[in-house]
């Protein structure tokens, strides 16, 4: 196994070799998602391995129980969970349009589009999301499409225009995000963290970033400037960008990889109002064997 920075060139020529491409994506089909079978587990995890993420697809797409979903979770190494403030007891959350309750004033639970970051990317990082799964219980009747890209693939391309670039993202105070302050009460308290870093445990490549540009504070660092700017265009217009819109029965797992969503319309039907479930995890896919 090639590291990204004691064996750069052999991990690039790797990452790159193997990367999914746009006419390429294709969901790994899942019989029976209480107990998938080795050839499952092993294609996912393939995948997962090259790319980050995986798309699967339920042979069934009327399975949609969140027990079902969470011991599928459990196949895929996510057992430690993230308790959000959204979520529901079994810390799964149901991403769809709410117009009443906490939920209301965070984009994920409106129509509206969700511009690029990594899931808790204002958590302290004894708590970085290292996994999230998205499950389609619902489509929209128009819109809702999920734009994804590999991180890796983001480092080595500022790697390759200049190694500065990377080490500025490494700065352990290169991006802050204020404190979240509900009616005058602090429930998350300022955090600042690298934009790329080792995580300790697994000894792979993370990322933490945001595309917001409001609420959020950047060193004022050239490089890293430079940095955040060449990002930006890069997630305007780069072939490693992704499009899925996922079906009903369909998923995407993955080890928190940069991501987005575009805006949606809700159909006059039950069947077209957007219903997602996500699983949010500490741990990285396939990390552990129970
Ligand atoms: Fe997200």
């Amino acid at each position: 196994m090639f590291d990204f920075e004691n064996n750069y060139s052999e991990w690039r020529e790797n990452k790159l070799t193997h990367k999914v491409s746009q006419a390429s994506l294709k969901p790994v089909l899942i019989a029976d998602p209480s107990s998938l079978s080795d050839a499952e587990l092993a294609l996912l995890k393939q995948h997962c391995g090259q790319n980050n993420f995986a798309l699967y697809r339920f042979s069934d797409s009327n399975i949609s129980e969140k027990s079902i979903i969470a011991t599928m979770a459990r196949q895929f190494s996510m057992y430690e969970l993230d308790q959000n403030l959204c979520a529901d007891n079994d810390s799964i959350s149901s991403l769809e349009v709410m117009d009443l309750g906490r939920a209301q004033g965070y984009i994920p639970y409106t129509s509206k589009a969700l511009n690029w970051h990594t899931d808790g990317y204002y958590n302290p990082l004894s708590q970085h999301i290292r996994s999230f799964l998205l499950h389609c219980v619902r489509n929209a009747a128009q819109g809702g499409e999920n734009m994804l890209i590999n991180h890796e693939l983001i480092y080595i391309q500022l790697y390759d225009t200049a190694p500065s670039l990377i080490t500025a993202l490494c700065q352990p105070d290169a991006l802050t995000i204020p404190a979240n302050i509900e009616n005058g009460v602090e429930v998350r308290s300022a955090q600042s963290g690298p934009v790329f870093y080792r995580d300790p445990s697994t000894n792979t490549l993370q990322m933490r970033y945001t595309a917001r540009s409001r609420s959020i504070q950047w060193k004022q660092d050239k490089d890293l400037l430079r940095a955040v700017d060449i990002i930006e265009e890069l997630l305007a217009d780069s072939e490693y960008v992704l499009h899925y819109t996922l079906q009903p029965g369909e998923g995407l797992v993955c080890n928190n990889i940069l991501h987005g969503r575009s805006a949606f319309t809700n159909g006059n039907i039950p069947q077209q109002q957007r219903l997602m479930y996500r699983v949010r995890s500490y741990n990285r896919l396939f990390s552990q064997i129970k």
